[in-house]
């Protein structure tokens, strides 16, 4: 057993020997590797695809590795009736390189948080009060669908299109994580009409008629 823990220490180190000295494995070792350091992200730098770059060891400080906010209820006087407040590593930066990030969900009375994916994450969300009916689509187009009430968490996984209303006589509030620093967003609708692919193209690819496309372009600005 005793010779087991040496050859797993040993295994262990030159894992991370590997990944120092292999710019691709940068990700391994900042994820499974306690031993190659934390890195507070450098907000001030660009996000590439393994995170931000690290902040300076000495201008660390625990207001790094905390964030303040989502106890603050979204502005939800737009179209969806909603609000998304996310604590993403771009607002949070201690989450850097950690594999997680929050955000919380207003919903307002009839309010809809649209059909969307995170492209790079699995979203847990957690009802906090409320009446909210959330829903996924699989790669084989069933449809998975719930009414969930405060304390029930339900699971989307990484990149299918999923969508949460408000299904109650009150506003809904829930709290999600996801296992990414920057899940990422996209949103269907804005996706099809809320940029310039043409109408034309738009209605082709969707087999939506030329009014109603040229409607939700309308109300969500998109132009062509
Ligand atoms: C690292 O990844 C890039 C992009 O995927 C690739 O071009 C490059 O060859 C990789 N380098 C190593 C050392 O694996
Ligand atoms: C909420 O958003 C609306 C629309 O942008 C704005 O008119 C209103 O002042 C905002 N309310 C608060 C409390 O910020």
């Amino acid at each position: 057993m005793q010779r087991l823990v040496v050859l797993f220490v040993i295994r262990f180190v030159s894992f991370v020997n590997m990944g120092i000295s292999l710019p691709n494995c940068t990700i391994l070792v900042r994820f499974y590797c306690p031993g190659a350091g934390l890195c507070v992200a450098n907000l001030k730098g660009a996000e590439t695809p393994s995170g931000y770059a690290c902040k300076k060891a000495a201008k660390v400080t625990a207001d790094d590795y905390m964030f303040t906010g989502l106890g603050l209820e979204g502005n939800t006087t737009n179209i969806i009736k909603a609000a998304v407040s996310p604590a993403f590593v771009a607002q949070f930066p201690g989450l850097n390189g950690l594999g997680m990030s929050a955000a919380r969900l207003d919903l307002a009375v009839g309010g809809a948080i649209p059909m969307h994916t995170h492209p790079a994450a699995t979203e847990l969300l957690c009802v906090v009060h409320g009446h909210i009916t959330a829903g996924f689509i699989s790669p084989a187009n069933s449809v998975y669908l719930k009414t969930l009430k405060r304390g029930d968490i339900m699971v989307f996984p990484p990149g299918l299109l999923h969508f949460q209303i408000s299904s109650g006589k009150r506003p809904g509030l829930a709290i999600v994580s996801f296992n990414s620093p920057n899940p990422g967003l996209q949103i269907l609708d804005f996706a099809l009409f809320a940029n310039d692919l043409p109408s034309g193209l738009v209605e082709t690819t969707t087999f939506l008629d030329d009014a109603q496309v040229k409607k939700l372009k309308g109300v969500l600005g998109g132009t062509g």
